[in-house]
C-alpha cells in the first residue's frame, strides 16, 4: 500500500475516517428532524463520494451544471436536482435527455421567463419537467424575494410542460456572520421564512410539495424549522478554514488538507510552499480575511499567493526547512477539489484510495 511519502506534492488528501463521519453525522441530523438530506456534490464532484451519501441515507444529490447531472446520471444515480436557476432550449433539450433516464428529475427556476424557455421543450415532447423555485432569504444573489414568490409561483403553475415541485433556498449570507450566533440567526430566518412561504403559497391553492434549505454553517438549526421538508449542505463532507472560523465544527472535522513541500525560505521570516493559487485556489476566509490557508501544527499562514507559490509568513516561534512537506488547511475545499483531477483518501499514513474528480470542470 502507498504511503503518504509516495505522493508527488501539491496533492489534495482526503482523510477517510472524517469523511465518513461527517457524511453519518449529517445524515443523522436529517433523520432526527424527518427531513430529506440531498446533499450538493458540487462541493466534491466525486463518484464515490456521492455514493457514500446516499448509502448513509441521502435521498438524492443536488448539483449545480446541468453537465454535472450528466456526469451523476451516467454513473447510476437516479434522483438529482439541479439547484440553479437554469435558463435556455439548449439545456432543456439535455435536460429532457436525462429526464428519460431518471427516476426523479427537478432544476431550479427564479423567473417565468427562464422558465418559460425549459416548459416549451418539455410540452413538445409531451413531458413535464419538475421546477423549484428560488427564493431569496437574504443573500441578494438569485431568487425571488420572499413577498413575490406568490405571484411567481402562480405564474409557473400555470405553464404547461411544467410542475411546480417546491421552493428552495441557500443561505449563504451566513458565511459572512462574525459569530455564531449571527449564524444560527440567519438559520432559522432562512427556514421560517421558507416555510411563511410554503404556507402563503398553498394558502392560495398552489401545492407546494418540497421546502428546501440548506448551507453548512445553517443546515442543523434551518432543517429544525417546522415546515422544512429538505436540506441541501455541500461543504460538510470536507469542512475547512473557514467553517471552522465560523464555529461550524472544529479542525478535526475537516477532511480535506492540501500536502505541500517548503521549497525555498530566504528569510526568516519567509517560507513558500509549492502550492499556490492553482492549488489552494484565492478564495478568501470567512467570515473575516486571514490568509489562504492555515499550516497544521503551526501558528504560520499562507499570507500571499501566486499560481505556483504559497507564501507564508514565518510566525514567532516556528521554523520551516526547505524539502519539509507541510499539511495546509484550506479556507474553501469546494474549490480545491474542482482545481484538481484526483484526490487521495488517507487513514493517517496510509493511502487507501485514488478517487477522480469526475464532475471537475463541468460548468455549461
Ligand atoms: C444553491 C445552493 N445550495 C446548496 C449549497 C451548499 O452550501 P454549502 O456549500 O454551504 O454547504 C450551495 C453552495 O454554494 C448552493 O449554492
Amino acid at each position: 500500500m502507498r504511503r503518504l511519502h509516495d505522493l508527488e506534492t501539491p496533492v489534495v488528501l482526503v482523510d477517510l475516517g472524517v469523511l465518513d463521519r461527517n457524511i453519518a453525522r449529517m445524515a443523522e441530523s436529517a433523520r432526527s428532524r424527518s427531513v430529506r438530506l440531498r446533499p450538493h456534490a458540487k462541493t466534491h464532484k466525486v463518484l464515490e463520494i456521492g455514493r457514500r451519501q446516499v448509502e448513509a441515507g441521502a435521498a438524492g444529490l443536488s448539483v449545480a451544471k446541468t453537465s454535472e447531472a450528466e456526469v451523476f446520471a451516467e454513473a447510476g444515480f437516479d434522483d438529482l436536482f439541479v439547484a440553479y436557476p437554469v435558463v435556455g432550449a439548449d439545456k432543456a433539450r439535455r435536460l429532457l435527455a436525462l429526464a428519460e433516464r431518471l427516476r426523479r428529475l427537478a432544476v431550479g427556476v427564479d423567473s417565468v421567463e427562464g422558465a418559460a424557455t425549459l416548459a416549451g421543450v418539455f410540452r413538445e415532447a409531451n413531458r413535464v419537467l419538475d421546477v423549484m423555485l428560488k427564493v431569496d432569504v437574504g443573500l441578494q444573489r438569485v431568487g425571488v424575494l420572499p413577498e413575490r414568490a406568490r405571484e411567481t409561483a402562480g405564474r409557473l403553475a400555470d405553464l404547461p410542460g411544467l410542475r411546480l415541485r417546491g421552493i428552495f433556498t441557500h443561505a449563504g449570507q451566513g458565511y459572512h456572520e462574525e459569530r455564531p450566533e449571527g449564524v444560527t440567526a440567519v438559520a432559522r430566518h432562512e427556514g421560517s421564512t421558507m416555510a411563511a412561504v410554503a404556507d402563503e403559497l398553498r394558502r392560495a391553492g398552489i401545492a407546494v410539495e418540497e421546502v428546501s434549505v440548506g448551507s453548512t454553517p445553517t443546515a442543523r438549526a434551518a432543517m429544525a424549522q417546522p415546515g422544512v421538508t429538505e436540506c441541501r449542505p455541500g461543504n460538510y463532507v470536507y469542512h475547512d478554514g473557514s467553517q471552522v472560523a465560523l464555529g461550524t465544527c472544529a479542525r478535526e472535522d475537516c477532511a480535506l488538507t492540501v500536502l505541500a513541500t517548503v521549497v525555498s525560505v530566504p528569510a526568516p521570516d519567509r517560507a513558500v510552499v509549492d502550492a499556490g493559487s492553482k492549488t489552494l485556489s484565492s478564495d478568501p476566509l470567512r467570515p473575516r480575511p486571514g490568509g489562504y490557508g492555515q499550516i497544521d501544527g503551526r501558528r504560520s499562514r499562507i499570507q500571499r499567493l501566486s499560481e505556483e507559490h504559497g507564501v507564508i509568513d514565518v510566525e514567532g516561534g516556528d521554523t520551516f526547512r526547505v524539502g519539509e512537506r507541510v499539511r495546509i488547511l484550506p479556507n474553501h475545499a469546494c474549490v480545491v477539489s474542482n482545481l484538481h483531477d484526483r484526490l487521495f483518501g488517507v487513514r493517517d499514513e496510509a493511502v487507501e484510495a485514488e478517487w477522480r474528480v469526475d464532475a471537475r470542470g463541468r460548468v455549461f
